[in-house]
Order: C-alpha cells, then structure tokens, then sequence
C-alpha cells in the first residue's frame, strides 16, 4: 500500500476536499523522484517502446483499432502512474479515484454499505474502479488491461478484490451471481458494446442492481482524432436506453447539461435488473 495516503483513504467523501488532496499532494512533492514509479513497477520496456511508438505518431500496422486504443489507453494510465493526474503527486491519483468514484456513486444516493455482505462485479475497472472503494463480502474486477494495472499500480491496489484480465470463467460461472454490477466510462472504449451490455447484465441476479456510466460524444461537434483512436463505438443516449430497457424497468438517468473539453456529455444510469 502506499503508506503515506493510507490515512486520507479512510476519510469520508465530505472531508476528502480537493484542498486536502492538494496539500497531501504538495507535501509529498518534496520527495518525488523523477522518472520514477512510486505507486508500483514499469511494464516490459518492449511495451513501453510500443507505447512510445504510438504517442510519437509511429503506427503500429499490425494493430486492429481496438488493439491500438487499448495500447494507448496503457500509456494514458502508464502516464498517470508516473506523471500524476491533475498535477497532482502520483501517490495521490488513489485519492483523486476515490473522490471521483464516491461522488459519482453517492448520485444514486445509496448507501456505501448497501452491498457490504454482497457480490459486486466491475467490468473494465481501470486501475482504481468504484468497486475499490465500496465495502463488499466479495468482489472481482475484470479489465483486458489488468495484468499489466496490476505491476503499474501494485502499490495502490489492495488485496480485497480479485482482479482478472479473461472474463470467460466468470462469465462461465458467476451468471446471475452478483447483487451489483459496475461499468464505468468503459463501453465506447470497447470493439463491441452490445457483446460487452449484454455479458455485464448477465452477471447481475434478477432483481440486482447496476450502476452504468457512458461518455456520450455529441455528433454535432468535431471529434479529435486521438478520441477517434481510443475510443472506436462511439455511443448515443437512445441507443443505451433501448439497451437498459430490455433488462430493467427501474432505473434512474443522469445526463450532463455541460459538455466537456472532448465534446462528451456524462450519462449515468442505475436501477435494478427485471425478476425475469
Ligand atoms: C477510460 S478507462 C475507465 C477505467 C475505469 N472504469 C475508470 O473509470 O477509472 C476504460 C477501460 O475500459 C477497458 N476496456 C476496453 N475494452 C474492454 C472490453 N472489451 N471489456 C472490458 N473492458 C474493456 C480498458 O481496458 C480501460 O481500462
């Protein structure tokens, strides 16, 4: 773990102030070491090399578009474990994750112990997801980039949750075996988010919950295209409708009324799954 934040991870949202995230972050700047990775390892430097290719604008013609995003999403976190995220130390991006992740689940208005003697599954959890930061009896994360999170962030991820990079076997044996699913930020990422919906909801117990966040791009605007690149489905609101209402009858809808600097709006939807 990293010692030095282990304290402010206990803190509850309402005191985990961007303020006190910045003074952790100031004072731990006095002994940061440059081109160094505080919060875990570096991946195998043919990797890095490949990352590096990417970023310099070098293609790699053997890659499919979705191969080619995944690689640079790689070197957008690999970028965080070693830079930090907002200016921030890097020790501090757990932090950052937290107070991100808390405050997007606290609009559902749930409790963070609603599913503490439950199941919860996140699917395509980055290094840090939601689910690192609820309490549960049992939890997996499931990411294609895991394996290589896991020696990025080995310091900030705890051993409570079983991260995994091949969801077969959970698909396989876990159907309906979760009281809560979690997919945040994840489907326009991936080559086929119809696939991607429909195994995540098959996870989830009839009458379980779900809490689903997507980045809509509004169409009428330019896309760059490094968003082009790391994101191949772009996704719209009606489409994700008429997917959540074949499986639910119950949820809520949150869609941003400002766009951000990529030209996205934040949806967010959370309710639960039908009894049949
Ligand atoms: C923008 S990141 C979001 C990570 C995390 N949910 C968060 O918000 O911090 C998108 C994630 O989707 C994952 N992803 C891409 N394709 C996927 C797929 N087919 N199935 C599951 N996850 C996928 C990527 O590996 C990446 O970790």
């Amino acid at each position: 773990m990293i010692r030095e934040i282990e304290s402010y991870l206990k803190l509850p949202l309402s005191e985990l102030t961007p303020d006190v995230i910045k003074k952790v972050s100031d004072s731990l700047t006095q002994s940061r070491k440059q081109n160094f990775n505080h919060v875990g390892d570096d991946l195998d430097p043919e990797l890095v090399k490949q990352i590096k290719d990417l970023s310099e604008g070098r293609q790699i013609e053997s890659l499919s578009s979705w191969e080619e995003a995944q690689l640079r999403e790689l070197g957008f976190w690999r970028w965080v474990a070693f830079s930090g995220y907002n200016n921030l130390d890097p020790r501090c991006f757990p932090l950052h994750q937290r107070r991100h992740m808390l405050g997007a689940y606290s609009r559902t208005k749930w409790s963070v112990d609603r599913f503490a003697n439950g199941n919860i599954v996140e699917i395509g959890c980055g290094p840090l997801g939601m689910i690192s930061h609820l309490s549960t009896r049992f939890a997996i994360g499931f990411d294609p980039l895991n394996k290589y999170y896991d020696i990025l962030f080995r310091k900030a991820r705890g051993d409570t949750i079983e991260y995994v990079s091949d969801l077969a076997p959970v698909l396989e044996h876990k159907k309906e075996f979760f009281d809560f699913a979690i997919c945040y930020n994840v489907l326009d990422h991936t080559e086929n988010p119809r696939e991607i919906f429909d195994q995540y909801f098959s996870l989830i117990k009839p009458g379980g919950e779900f809490l689903l966040q997507v980045n809509i791009m509004d169409q009428t605007k330019p896309r760059s295209e490094l968003h082009t690149r790391m994101h191949p489905s772009p996704m719209t609101v009606d489409q994700i409708s008429n997917w959540l209402n074949e499986y639910s009858e119950h949820y809520t809808t949150h869609l941003s009324d400002k766009l951000s600097p990529d030209n996205e709006y934040y949806f967010m939807a959370w309710g639960s799954k039908s009894e049949s």
